[in-house]
């Protein structure tokens, strides 16, 4: 890990209220992407395991492992990036006992990870003691949470009711009483994002939480216009990344078929002499 990358502890002090800039996040699962959006200046990068629905084509985060992460989590390391890796516990890798946790996210700190995320609030409590226990720092996951698709009959923005909003607010505190350094609100009121912010002492990243969080996270693929599936509405696309794929690939298979690459600046050249043998031949 270089001296450059940004560290725990100055992330766990951010505060907004403090008079600190807000976090900037984003999600990376391979190695140009890292290097692009660290040279962009994010602060965090995330390696989701979103990567199920953007890169991979499944339709929930359910169908991947933490082999599948720990692949991922070592290709964003390969770009050294600045920004502090998260690697992102999947499903059924942290649920079981204390122990599995601890072990799960020891393979994505050895894949490259600086940190891991895992979704879930004061029935994670145990996992989130473990883990931190072994020496490795944990980002927490409320709201929202993906993994939980099932329990939420689909992917429903959670705390809109009193009950619903206190129960967030009760996780989130036994989360950071648990330890986390800092944890992410994902589709909830802006209200509940703003209040649960005031609360803690450790940073809150808004992902459909309103404006009020400590930092921002977005997925790549949906912030970029690179991907195929439903944008929420909390996404602000801020490329035509899939359109200008599409364009480039279309003018190359234009001049495939047109024969006009590869043209002679695109081609070896050779001597005269083999050039004769080749034509005898
Ligand atoms: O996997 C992911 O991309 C995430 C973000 C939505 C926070 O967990």
């Amino acid at each position: 890990m270089s001296d450059q990358r940004t560290s725990v502890p100055a992330v766990r002090a951010t505060k907004r209220r403090n008079g600190d800039a807000p976090l900037a996040m984003m999600t990376a699962y391979d190695e140009p992407t890292a290097r692009l959006l660290d040279a962009a200046g994010v602060d965090l990068l995330l390696v989701g395991d979103s990567v199920a629905n953007v890169v991979l084509g499944h339709d929930d985060t359910l169908q991947i492992g933490i082999d599948v992460m720990a692949h991922h989590t070592r290709a964003v390391a390969a770009a050294k990036p600045s920004a502090m890796i998260i690697g992102d516990l999947p499903w059924m890798s942290y649920h079981l006992t204390p122990v599995q946790a601890v072990e799960s996210a020891a393979v994505l700190i050895r894949a490259g990870a600086d940190s891991v995320k895992l979704e879930g609030g004061a029935n994670r409590v145990p996992a989130v003691r473990a883990i931190i226990d072994a020496e490795i720092p944990v980002m927490g996951h409320l709201g929202l949470t993906p993994q939980s698709v099932r329990a939420m009959g689909g992917f429903k923005v959670q705390g809109r009711s009193v009950d619903g909003a206190d129960a967030i607010r009760r996780d989130a505190l036994s989360l950071q009483e648990a330890g986390c350094f800092a944890i992410v609100l994902e589709g909830v009121p802006d209200v509940l994002g703003e209040a649960i912010t005031a609360e803690l002492d450790i940073p809150t990243i808004g992902i459909g939480a309103g404006p009020a969080t400590d930092g921002q996270v977005l997925v790549f693929h949906d912030a970029m216009g690179l991907s195929g599936r439903h944008v929420p509405k909390f996404v602000r696309t801020y490329g035509a990344i899939g359109e200008a794929i599409t364009a480039a690939a279309a003018a190359y298979v234009a001049d495939v078929k047109d024969g006009s690459f590869p043209a002679a600046a695109e081609s070896y050249a050779t001597s005269d002499e083999l050039r004769d043998h080749l034509g005898e031949a």
